[in-house]
């Protein structure tokens, strides 16, 4: 059995101060003791999990640096680091990159002026990588990505400015199973994805905007917000343990669960073989 490990950020200078998706609003800031509460609980669900929990130290003027998802895309040894489309997190690089560094994966970089958000558009199901693309990441980076590691990579499109991130509306829970939400895509992306995954489990749209789809899947256990409860049954029925655990302080950044967590062994759903 792997022992699952992920990458999180304690949220000391976590905040709303900049705009960069519709979530996110200046007037409506974040209450650091909530935000670390609500944090210290998720931390303390995966490591209960068994999780092995790595930190990544927080830095000031870095309020966004708490969604390690963002930060590249791992595959094995190898850290695609991000090129964010916004400058204000773009200087998180640096800091993503020296982690990854100093503990043992070789840092790869996209050309130039591709955007790339790492696995907040990039999700493995089984051996193929679904890319998010449109919003936040170029489809250049993701053909870059398929050729640098020699998978399937199949981009689909994102449309819905509230879902810009494919980690929002899209979580892979096994080979051939995944959690969505269809209004986020094209017809088109929603073909690729009901061609290519057999089980898709639907959520409601007030379950979208509790950010259900955005989800930790740790073994058979998946852990998301509040507020989605028909969603927590179906899991259930589907042969998984459900976790729900507050994360309002992180959906007015636009985050949930999944952004809050980069999985460096591979994700669940991942085969890599
Ligand atoms: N405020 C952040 C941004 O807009 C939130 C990132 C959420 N991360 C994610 N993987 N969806 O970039």
């Amino acid at each position: 059995m792997r022992q699952p490990r992920i990458l999180m950020c304690p949220p000391n200078y976590y905040g709303i101060e900049y705009e960069i998706n519709p979530w996110m609003s200046r007037s409506r800031g974040s209450v650091a003791s909530e935000a670390r509460q609500q944090w210290q609980a998720l931390h303390d669900i995966l490591v209960s999990l068994g999780v092995t929990v790595e930190l990544l130290p927080p830095q000031p003027g870095l309020p966004d640096l708490v969604f390690t998802a963002n930060a590249g895309l791992v595959f094995r040894q190898r850290f695609f680091s991000s090129r964010f489309r916004h400058d204000v997190r773009a200087r998180e690089s640096p800091h993503f990159e020296a982690w990854f560094a100093a503990h043992g994966f070789t840092v790869e970089h996209l050309p130039e002026g591709v955007y790339f958000e790492g696995a907040g558009d990039a999700l493995f199901c089984g051996p193929t990588l679904f890319a998010g693309y449109r919003i936040r990441s170029d489809v250049r980076g993701h053909q870059h990505i398929a050729q640098a590691i020699g998978k399937q990579v199949l981009p689909v499109e994102l449309v819905n400015p509230r879902f810009y991130h494919l980690d929002t509306c899209f979580c892979p829970l096994a080979p051939g199973e995944a959690i969505w939400f269809p209004e986020a895509f094209d017809a088109y992306g929603r073909k690729v994805l009901q061609a290519h995954i057999p089980r898709l489990l639907t959520v409601s749209e007030a379950e979208a905007h509790r950010f259900g789809c955005n989800a930790v899947v740790v073994g058979r256990t998946v852990i998301h917000n509040t507020g989605c409860e028909r969603m927590a049954e179906e899991l259930q029925r589907w042969g998984y343990r459900s976790i729900a655990t507050p994360l309002d302080e992180f959906l007015k950044a636009g985050g949930s669960a999944k952004c809050l967590t980069l999985r460096l062994d591979g994700e669940e759903a991942a085969v890599w073989d």
